[in-house]
């Protein structure tokens, strides 16, 4: 059966059809009989003002158009009813796997019932998609880890304690502030978790001190993971806790777009030179690490995106081929409803020292990309 000329007719009458005659399970995308140029994997993306996401969105395309099948990659600008509307198109232009990194993970249950109800298998890409059964595999990195690895660089950073995990010289206190990402975004909440676990004794034993005492993620996160509105609340920290010559000392970072904006509001206060806070960051942006080549920036948490990449498409293959793809997580990720089989990658600090070795001789960027501060 051509499920593209199905599509044609719209999702009611491709649900109807697929329910009465293709004979697939549940999950299971495309028919045996479909070679892969005949099969379609929608991938919605949530924004390009990250340049994280454009190179997420151009590996996934790349990779399985290598493998013959169809792409329809979409990027949604950040607006949740724009990500929903293209998620609907896709389904209705009669994708066959969906892949999804939602911008708010709570809002796309219609548009999964939708494609539970097409026979569409959905994939949800290093944002976990909550509130829905409809979930059928989740590929991320461990973000717990992320959190505790963040945490972590900020005490190596100040020098509480050493790379290897042993005691530092610095004896502290320290003044610290704590950012955290978007509150709709799950990771946001696996991140913060795992930075508090791992400062809390050191915020305990009076090591660190959280000046402006904001220390719950409703009162640190930034909404949309934006740069500016990191930069604007750093600055009113900076206006409200520290007008009496106290200086600060590090700042947790959970993204580097925030960290991005968290180091222009303390460059434009005067903060320079060895003085600078440590601040910490994620993804390997190439304008972080430009920023820590430089010794601005202290450190970021490299996540390859191609490793992502080729896991949503391990998955995606298999459920065109009828299998269920193979998680090495199947307890972490409740999204509220289920627990979604998860296939969950390492992460790995960058401190300057690292930027070689990980970055550039792994190919990730090259020498003058780092130079730049720009990719491509
Ligand atoms: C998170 C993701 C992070 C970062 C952030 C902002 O969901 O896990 O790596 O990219 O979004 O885009």
């Amino acid at each position: 059966m051509n499920r593209r000329v199905l599509a044609a007719l719209g999702s009611a009458v491709l649900a109807l059809s697929m329910a009465a005659c293709s004979g697939d399970g549940a999950g299971s995308g495309g028919n045996d009989s479909d070679q892969p140029g005949d099969l379609t994997i929608g991938v919605s993306m949530p924004t390009q003002t990250s340049e994280r996401w454009i190179a997420d969105g151009n590996s996934v395309k790349e990779k399985l158009e290598a493998k013959g099948y169809q792409v329809d990659l979409q990027y949604a600008g950040d607006d949740i009813p724009t990500q929903s509307q293209q998620v609907d198109q896709m389904i209705t232009r009669g994708a066959d796997v969906l892949i999804i990194a939602a911008i708010d993970g709570t809002a796309l249950s219609g548009q999964l019932q939708a494609a539970a109800d097409a026979d569409i298998p959905v994939i949800a890409y290093d944002r976990l998609i909550r509130d829905s059964p409809n979930v059928d595999f989740y590929v991320s990195f461990d973000n717990y880890k992320v959190g505790v690895a963040q945490a972590t660089a900020l005490l190596v950073g100040l020098g509480v304690q050493t790379k290897d995990g042993a005691k530092g010289e610095a004896k502290g206190p320290f003044n610290i502030e704590l950012f955290a990402g978007s509150l709709d975004d799950n990771n946001a909440h696996f991140f913060f978790d795992g930075a508090m676990d791992t400062l809390k004794p050191f915020i305990d034993d009076g090591t660190l001190k959280v000046t402006s005492g904001q220390t719950s993620i409703e009162q640190v996160a930034i909404l949309r993971w934006q740069q500016e509105a990191a930069q604007k609340r750093m600055e009113d920290l900076l206006t409200s806790s520290y007008n009496s010559g106290t200086k600060v000392d590090g700042v947790l970072s959970p993204y580097d777009g925030l960290s991005r904006g968290i180091i222009t509001a303390l460059q434009n206060a005067g903060y320079k030179g060895a003085d600078f806070p440590v601040v910490t960051g994620q993804d390997a942006e190439i304008a972080s690490v430009k920023l820590i080549d430089d010794g601005v920036q202290s450190s970021t948490i490299f996540k390859d995106t191609r490793l992502l990449a080729e896991q949503a498409v391990i998955a995606a293959e298999a459920f065109l081929t009828d299998k269920t793809p193979e998680a090495n997580d199947t307890e972490t990720y409740n999204n509220g409803v289920k627990v979604v089989p998860s296939y969950l990658l390492p992460v790995q600090t960058v401190y300057k020292d690292d930027i070689k070795p990980v970055l550039i001789d792994s190919g990730y960027f090259t020498a003058e990309e780092v130079a730049a501060g720009q990719a491509g």
